[in-house]
This record gives C-alpha cells, structure tokens and sequence, in this order.
C-alpha cells in the first residue's frame, strides 16, 4: 500500500506547470457520448477519476489512446447505453453521462454515482432537471432507467445552482428538438468549458457563465480537437502551499480570473501575489495573521475545493478564523487528521474555528477524501518532523502526483509503498 512520506521544514521555491482541470475533463468526457465521431483532447491529465471515465466510454464502446500528451476517442460506434454499478460507483462524474447518453440513445440505464464521501450527494436536482425534458425516470435499486423517446426541449429551474445538474441538463438538451433553458444555473469556468467544446462540435448552448444557460437543440454533433482549461484547484492548492511554507514559487498555465475569491483572501495577508498572463507568482514569508473568516460558496465564492487546503493554512496561522462549509454537510473529515498534528479546531454544524498554532507535528493520518488529503499534505510540509498520509488513493483522484509536484518546488516528500 503506497503512502505518501514528508518531513517538514522546507522552503517552496521554482516554477510549475499546472495540469488540466479534472471538473473540466470529467464532463467533457461526458459529452464525448454527444460526438459521432473523432474527439481529440489536449494536455490530457492522468488523474485517476479521469481514467475511471474513460473506462466508462469504452464500456459504451468508445475507443481511446494517447498520443504523446493527447487523448484521442473514436466515439462513431457506441453500441451501449449502460453505466454498471462497477464503474459508475468510481466517480461522482458518471451521473453526468447519464444526459448525454439520453441525448444520443434516447434511453440509459445508469448505476447510482461515486465521488468523494463529503455529504449526501443526492441526485434529485438530476432526476428532476431531466423530467423537466420529458424523460420517464425509474430510479429504483440503485439504478436510474430513463426513457427519453418523448424528450423535448424544456425550462429547469434548478433548487441549487448545482454544478453536475447543470451539465448534465445541458448535455440533455444538446441533440434534443426544441429549446431547453436552465434557470439557477451553476456558473463554474468548467460549465463555460464544457459549452466550448460542446459548441465547437457543433452545439447551440449560450449563457454558461451565467444563471441561465440556453441549449438549442441540433440534429448532430460531429468530431472535435479541444483543450480544456487548467485545475484551478490544483493551481490553489499549490498558492496555499508556498504560503504556509515560505518561498517564492511561479505556477503556469493557470488562469488567474478563476481564483479571484482565493487570491483576495491571500494577497498582501498571508502572501504576495503577483499575476501576469497565465503566470502566478507567489512570494511568501511562511509566518501570518488569521483570516478571520472563510465561506465557501457556488462560483464566483469562495470554492469548497480549497477549504481543507485553507483550513491547514489557518492551522498555523498567528490568530482565529472561522470556516463555514456552505456547499456539504460533511466536509470536515480531515478535521480530525489535522488534530492528531496538533492543530486546534473545533467543528459545530457547518462551521470550524481554527486558533492558529506555532507549530504542527508529524503524525501519521489517512486521506479522508480527494481535497481532505491534499490538505493533510500540506500540513505535513510545515509540521515537526515526518507526516505518513495513508489512503492517497483518494488524492490520486485529482492530482497526477502531489508528491512529484512538490519536491519540484523543494519539498522533503515522496511516495513510498509500505508491504
Ligand atoms: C462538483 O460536484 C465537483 N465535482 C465537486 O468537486 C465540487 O465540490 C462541487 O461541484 C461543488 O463545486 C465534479 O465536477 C466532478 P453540486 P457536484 O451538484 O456536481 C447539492 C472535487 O474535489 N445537490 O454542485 O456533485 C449537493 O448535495 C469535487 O473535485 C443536491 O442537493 O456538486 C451539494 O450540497 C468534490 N441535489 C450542492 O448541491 C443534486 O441533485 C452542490 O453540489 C445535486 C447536488
């Protein structure tokens, strides 16, 4: 069993370059099932949540390989419309194949989803976008069976602005007759990416961005050559990390307007930030005042992806903070990994109050989910000691390798296979 080794202390100093965003690729993969055709995808990411999605495309009958740092998908011959509890229990990613599948097949018959155990993660806000399209949902023994022979274009108003919801209502409406409109729509970068690409394929989808979104359907989608945007999650965690440590470190390949409510908290408190094109320079003295107070919120707030990876940095912050976890209910599991390193935090509901501490001390803790771990690492990059973070399945999830990452940049870190 691997786990991940790091021995604290050290400076953050160097360049990277970011990788491409996993809530990006996930639903573009999605909407690959939408394409009759070639699909080619730049700077692919070896996350494992991404290679757990193509293994569902090639369940459908897509075909895949990789060239040099592209994924190439021969989508013209699906011949299934099923997602297996087996693969769709892997990732949270799979119901968002559930519209696109309808869209092609007009039936699927999919397996209940996966994902980080950070909550409930119902599904209802899907079921109910689709039948607002006319399709006949049985959601019965962990399957969900739909019948979309009478889809049609339709108006959503989503409860919450749901981010999966949102692209898999969008993804139903691309080759559905009529005009589908979604209302409450989430307004992640991700959904603007996943209507780029869905459009240069030959998509009618307008307002991603906002809070209403406008597909019209078309009779087809064709081949499509398409670069997804980088992880603006990865590029966050990574600002977080040189500001714990200390250093001066240049991320590439970011984009910067997607980590405004980030970058606000951070710059000229906990460090400086300094932007140019897609180059983020990060210079930091490693020591802080606390943010007083963090809530995480939809696109354009504060993103729930990042508050494990704040809460480790206002761990050893010289103050208080509070950290309101508005987007799940569970979310706090790496609180109790934190404490065993000698953090102080108290969780009540939905919030933490974290009193900064001088120091943390290596311990050995377990990744709770895939943004939890990634938090515990960082906390092993300032602690006393060593730090051994068991379970970094879940972080391999989302970042290709945290550890290569960062002793790039000048950690005391590697991955190491205990028998
Ligand atoms: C996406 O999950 C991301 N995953 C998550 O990233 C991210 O945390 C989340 O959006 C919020 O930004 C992918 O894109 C693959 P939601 P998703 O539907 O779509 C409730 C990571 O670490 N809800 O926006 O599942 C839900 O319970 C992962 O990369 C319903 O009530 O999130 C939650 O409280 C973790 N009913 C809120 O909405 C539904 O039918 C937001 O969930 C759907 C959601």
């Amino acid at each position: 069993m691997d786990k991940i080794v790091v021995k604290g202390g050290n400076s953050l100093s160097g360049e990277l370059e970011v990788s491409s965003a996993k809530n990006s690729y996930l639903p573009i993969l999605a909407g690959a099932i939408l394409c009759s055709g070639e699909v080619i995808l730049h700077k692919y990411p070896k996350y494992d949540d991404v290679l757990n999605m193509i293994g569902i495309l090639e369940n459908l009958g897509g075909k895949s390989k990789v060239q040099g740092s592209s994924l190439i998908l021969d989508m013209t011959c699906l011949n299934g419309f099923e997602i297996p509890s087996n693969l769709a229990s892997l990732t949270r990613s799979s119901i968002f194949s559930l519209g696109s599948i309808l869209g092609r097949f007009k039936y699927a018959k999919v397996a209940y989803p996966g994902g980080c155990e950070i909550g409930a993660r119902p599904i209802d806000l899907h079921i109910k976008g689709l039948e607002a399209l006319n399709v006949k949902v049985i959601d019965r023994r962990g399957y969900l069976t739909c019948d979309g022979r009478n889809m049609r274009g339709g108006d959503v108003h989503l409860d919450f602005p749901s981010v999966g919801a949102t692209e898999n209502v969008m993804m139903a409406g691309v080759l559905t007759k009529g005009r589908t409109r979604i209302f409450n729509a989430a307004k992640e970068p991700e959904i603007v990416d996943l209507q780029n690409f869905l459009n240069k394929a030959g998509a009618k989808i307008r307002g991603a961005g906002t809070t209403t979104i406008v597909i019209d359907g078309v009779e087809k989608l064709g081949s499509v050559e398409y670069t997804p945007i980088s992880d603006r999650i990865i590029t966050g965690t990574y600002i977080i990390a040189t500001s714990m440590c200390g250093g001066d470190v240049t991320l590439t390949n970011t984009r910067p307007d997607h980590l405004q409510a980030l970058i606000s908290k951070l710059d000229n408190s906990c460090c400086k930030i300094k932007v140019k094109g897609d180059r983020i320079r990060v210079i930091s003295s490693g020591r802080h005042k606390s943010i007083n107070k963090i809530e995480t919120m939809p696109y354009p707030g504060f993103p729930t992806d990042l508050q494990p990876q704040i809460m480790a940095l206002e761990a050893i912050s010289n103050g208080t903070s509070v950290i309101v976890e508005n987007l799940f209910e569970t979310r706090f599991k790496h609180v109790s990994e934190l404490v065993k390193m000698g953090a102080q935090i108290l969780t009540e509901g939905r919030s933490a109050v974290i009193k900064g501490v001088e120091k943390l001390y290596g311990a050995e803790v377990a990744a709770t989910d895939l943004r939890g771990g990634a938090g515990l690492v960082l906390a092993g990059l300032v602690a006393d000691g060593y730090t051994v973070v068991s379970n970094i399945g879940q972080i391999k999830r989302g970042y290709e390798s945290i550890e290569t990452d960062l002793k790039k940049l000048g950690a005391d870190i590697r991955k190491v296979e205990f028998l």
